[in-house]
């Protein structure tokens, strides 16, 4: 079902900082930040050579990323997102197994506007999985 690792998502304090960290520690391509409202967060993208980075951070009051770094004032991992053909068949399928898809189960198009759709943490090995169709 599940193909290419698309992203890795890390949700950070500061943006400026930890895009320093990897543009000028780490010798990586970064972009500059985005905003994208419909998510609550900005986003900086790390692009690497198999895969890409995406720092979070919260945008606007009632952002999912704030609650998370409430929890992790650092900063972490937050979500590993992975290649589908067919995103509502990959949600149908993983429904059957009884998966659950998080908020309404409909696919958003997420920030490389494609498709995505979040998995619960609980039935992924304590990973928030997101899939996006390609
Ligand atoms: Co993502």
């Amino acid at each position: 079902m599940i193909g290419r690792l698309n992203h890795v998502a890390i949700a950070v304090p500061d943006l400026a900082a930890a895009a320093a960290t990897y543009r000028d520690t780490l010798g990586a391509k970064v972009s500059a930040p985005q905003d994208e409202p419909d998510h609550g967060v900005t986003v900086v993208f790390v692009e690497l050579d198999n895969t890409k980075i995406e720092l979070l951070h919260p945008l606007g009051a009632d952002s999912t990323i704030r609650n998370f770094l409430d929890r992790n004032p650092a900063g972490g991992i937050h979500h590993v997102c992975y290649e589908v053909a067919d995103i509502y068949a990959a949600r149908d399928k993983l429904k059957e197994q009884g998966m659950r898809v998080l908020g309404s189960g409909e696919p958003k198009i997420g920030a490389h506007k494609k498709p995505v759709l979040f998995l619960h943490p609980k039935d992924f090995l304590g990973t928030l999985v997101e899939l996006e169709q390609v």
